[in-house]
C-alpha cells in the first residue's frame, strides 16, 4: 500500500491508544497457562499480538476475541495440547522468543515459524539458555526460525543475559515456570519489566533486586481481569509529531508509563520538550497516566549505553526529531537495531537521505546533525512497522506530498495509526 502524506501545519487534539504490545503478549501467554478465565481489556490491535493469540489457539487454548476485548480460558501449567500444525508467529519476535520458553517445557513436539523478516532474526539467544535448562531445539542453520522444539523436562538455571533483551529474559522466566527450583536471570542493563510485574499479578513467586530476578518454579497461576495501558511506543510517534510542528498541542490519555519504558519522556524533557504527565494511576502493577505535550524547540542530545536499551524501539522516530533539533542526535551502542524487523540503522538512514537529511552511519548507531529541513520524498517502510510510522511523522514536516511504500506494515503494531494521525491535523 502506497500511503500519501500531505504536510501538516500543526497537530492538535485528545487521543487514546490501543493497548501496549509488550504487555498484551505477556498477559495472553500467562493467561493460557493460568487456571480460570482471564479477561483482557484494551488488548493490542496489532497483527503481532494477534499472532500470539493464533499460536495459543493452536495449542488448544480457547480464546474469545471482540476487537480489543479478549477472554482466554487458561488450561493450567500442564494443560496445553500438542499442536496439529506449525505455530505461526508472523512478524513477531516477541511471540516466537517468549512462547518458545513455554514450548520448550512441554511433553510434546512443536514447530514455530514466521514471515521472511522473522525468519532472518537470530534465535541463538533463546536456544542457548533453553538448552542449558535441558531443552532440545533444532533451528534452521542452528540459528534461525523455524524452530523445532522437542519434548523435554527443564531444570532451573542461573543465567546472566549476554545481551540486554526483555524477550530473552521473558523466555527464560517463562521456561522457569515449568522447572523445579529457582530460576535466576541477571540483566546487564535494565530492560522492560512487564514480565516480572505480570508474573506477580498472575500469582507467581518472584523476587527482583538490582537487575537479578529469581523465580520459583511450578507456581499455580490464577486468572485475572486486566486492562492493558495504551502503548507508549505508539505514543512516541505523536509526541515527536507535536514537538516537530509549531503550534501543536496534544493530550494522550491512559498511556503505560512503566519506568522501564518512560525514560523516553525523561529524555524528551531533558531535550527541552514541554511535556507533562497527569492523572497517574496503577493498573495491575503498571503505572498509567495522561501525557500532554506542546510544540517546543528541542536541543538534541546523545543516546548511548543503558539509555540505548531503554529507548530501543523509539530510536527511529527520535532520529527524525534529531534532524529538526538544535544540536542534532547521536545514537551509539545500538547494534541491536540492526537485527530488528529491519536493519533500522540502515532503513532510517536510507529514508532520511531520501528526504535530503544528512546522516552519518556507524556500525552501532548514527549521527543526525540538527537544524535540517525535510524534503518531500518517496519513502519506503521496507516492511517495518516502526519505519513506516516514523517517516509518516517526518513527512508531515516536509513542504509537499510524500509517499510511503509498504505503509501497511504499520498494522503489525498499530493498524489505526494513519487514521489517528489524520484526525489530529489542525
Ligand atoms: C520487547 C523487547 C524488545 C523490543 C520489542 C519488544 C518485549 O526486543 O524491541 O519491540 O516486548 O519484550 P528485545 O528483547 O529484542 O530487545
Amino acid at each position: 500500500m502506497l500511503q500519501r502524506i500531505q504536510p501538516a501545519a500543526r497537530i492538535e487534539g485528545l487521543l487514546s491508544l490501543p493497548g501496549d504490545k509488550s504487555i498484551s503478549h505477556r498477559y495472553a501467554m500467562l493467561a493460557a497457562i493460568a487456571e480460570g478465565q482471564t479477561r483482557i481489556h484494551n488488548y493490542s490491535t496489532g497483527a503481532d499480538c494477534a499472532s500470539t493469540l493464533g499460536c495459543l489457539r493452536t495449542l488448544g487454548v480457547a480464546v474469545d476475541r471482540d476487537i480489543t476485548e479478549v477472554a482466554i480460558n487458561g488450561r493450567g501449567l500442564d494443560g496445553l495440547l500438542p499442536p496439529a500444525e506449525t505455530l505461526d508467529a508472523g512478524n513477531s519476535g516477541s511471540t516466537i522468543r517468549m512462547l518458545s520458553g513455554i514450548l520448550a517445557a512441554q511433553r510434546f513436539e512443536s514447530r514455530i515459524a514466521g514471515d521472511d523478516s522473522l525468519s532472518r532474526r537470530p534465535m541463538q539467544r533463546i536456544i542457548q539458555p533453553l538448552e542449558a535448562m535441558g531443552a532440545s531445539i533444532a533451528a534452521r542453520d542452528g540459528r534461525f526460525p523455524p524452530l523445532e522444539i522437542h519434548p523435554a523436562r527443564l531444570h532451573a538455571i542461573d543465567y546472566a543475559l549476554p545481551v540486554s533483551s526483555a524477550q530473552v529474559k521473558t523466555c527464560v522466566l517463562f521456561a522457569g515456570l515449568f522447572a523445579e527450583g529457582v530460576t535466576v536471570v541477571r540483566e546487564p542493563a535494565r530492560t522492560r519489566d512487564h514480565t516480572e510485574i505480570a508474573l506477580r499479578e498472575f500469582g507467581a513467586d518472584l523476587d527482583t533486586r538490582a537487575r537479578v530476578i529469581s523465580l520459583h518454579g511450578r507456581p499455580r497461576l490464577h486468572a485475572l481481569d486486566v486492562t492493558v495501558p495504551g502503548d507508549l511506543s505508539s505514543a512516541a510517534f505523536f509526541l515527536v509529531a507535536a514537538l516537530l510542528l509549531p503550534g501543536s498541542h496534544i493530550v494522550i490519555e491512559g498511556v503505560g508509563l512503566n519506568p522501564t519504558r518512560s525514560e523516553l519522556l525523561d529524555f524528551l524533557i531533558a531535550m527541552g520538550a514541554d511535556l507533562h504527565v497527569r492523572n497517574l494511576a496503577l493498573h495491575a502493577g503498571e503505572p498509567v497516566g495522561d501525557i500532554e505535550v506542546r510544540h517546543s524547540p528541542i536541543r538534541g542530545g546523545v543516546i548511548e549505553k543503558d539509555l540505548t536499551a531503554a529507548l530501543i524501539d523509539e530510536i527511529p522516530v527520535l532520529a527524525i526529531l534529531g534532524a529538526a533539533s538544535d544540536q542534532g542526535l547521536t545514537v551509539r551502542d545500538a547494534s541491536e537495531l540492526r537485527i530488528k524487523e529491519t536493519d533500522r540503522i540502515a532503513t532510517v538512514a536510507d529514508n532520511l537521505a531520501r528526504m535530503g537529511v544528512t546522516v552519518e552511519v556507524f556500525p552501532d548507531g548514527l549521527r543526525v546533525p540538527g537544524r535540517q529541513k525535510f524534503r518531500p520524498a518517496e519513502l519506503d517502510s521496507f516492511g517495518d512497522h516502526r519505519i513506516a510510522m516514523a517517516f509518516a511523522v517526518a513527512a508531515l514536516a516536509a513542504p509537499g506530498e510524500s509517499t510511503i511504500a509498504g505503509a501497511e506494515a504499520a498494522a503489525v503494531s498499530f493498524p489505526e495509526f494513519f487514521a489517528l494521525l489524520e484526525g489530529l491535523r489542525a
